[in-house]
């Protein structure tokens, strides 16, 4: 089935993948995780939404940016990169002695970002073509990998899961934005949503603990996980209870 599109609450349009892209010599792709369902991956002709001018102020991106706490230097992933919204932000952050390795499994989105970098004379990112199940990321090299709207359409869960994992410091993190499944105003459909009770089912047993998290944005969860054995201390999670509102 290719291209066919569906109504976010707030009227756009996205458009999602055809089985094409999804790569045939994968292990299967889940339809279900942890009793969620997965959401399909956005294909490249959406791509415009993603850089829309109201963008800024419907998600507060320079805020997320800025609670990522970057340094120069840095090399971070960018792991659903998209067209680059995020990519080129993170790399004028991280500096040109630092890397953003953007990652897609969809070369058409990694050619737009590569157009947007080179438009914007930005010379440190490193454009990767992943698997649905491996981002093909360097061994114990990461300081921060960023998932934004992302993690709720990977096929492959548990495989990208293990090779984040895999693929951070000690003291690495990763940064995981979702639209708050919890938020009835949250102009977007369930299924591209996620509650923090169903992320926390899904990282910890995965060998992450939680590190972070703000709950300042105006549309997403903001959580920041490490490996399970690295030195940066675990924050208290409380499941919400029956009462809680
Ligand atoms: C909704 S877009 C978000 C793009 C970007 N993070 C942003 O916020 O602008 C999701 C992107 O993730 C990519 N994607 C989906 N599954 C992926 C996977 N397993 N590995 C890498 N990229 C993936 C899709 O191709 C798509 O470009």
């Amino acid at each position: 089935m290719t291209g066919w599109a569906i109504q976010s609450g707030i009227g756009i349009v996205l458009l999602l993948a055809s089985t094409s892209i999804v790569g045939a010599q994968q292990p299967p792709a889940l339809k279900t995780y942890h009793g969620r369902q997965i959401a399909q991956t956005m294909h490249y002709a959406g791509a415009p939404w993603l850089v829309r001018e109201s963008r800024q102020r419907e998600e507060d991106c320079r805020t997320l940016l800025r609670e990522l706490q970057l340094t120069l230097g840095s090399t971070v992933c960018d792991l659903g990169c998209g067209n680059g919204f995020y990519t080129l932000e993170l790399a004028k952050q991280v500096g040109p002695q630092g890397t953003v390795i953007a990652v897609d499994i969809q070369a058409e989105m990694l050619r737009l970002l590569q157009a947007r970098a080179a438009e914007q004379q930005v010379e440190n990112i490193r454009p990767v073509l992943g698997t649905v199940a491996d981002p093909k990321l360097p061994v114990a090299s990461v300081d921060l990998c960023l998932l934004v709207d992302v993690y709720h359409e990977f096929s492959h869960p548990g495989q990208m899961l293990q090779a984040i994992r895999t693929s951070l410091k000690p003291r690495g993190r990763v940064a995981l934005a979702e639209f708050r499944l919890e938020d009835p105003n949250v102009p977007i459909k369930p299924l591209h949503k996620m509650s923090k009770q169903q992320i926390m089912k899904e990282f910890p047993p995965a060998g992450f603990k939680l590190v972070g998290q703000f709950d300042g944005l105006p549309w997403q969860h903001l959580m920041f996980f490490a490996r399970d054995d690295s030195p940066l201390p675990a924050i208290e999670w409380r499941p919400p209870s029956q009462s809680d509102p």
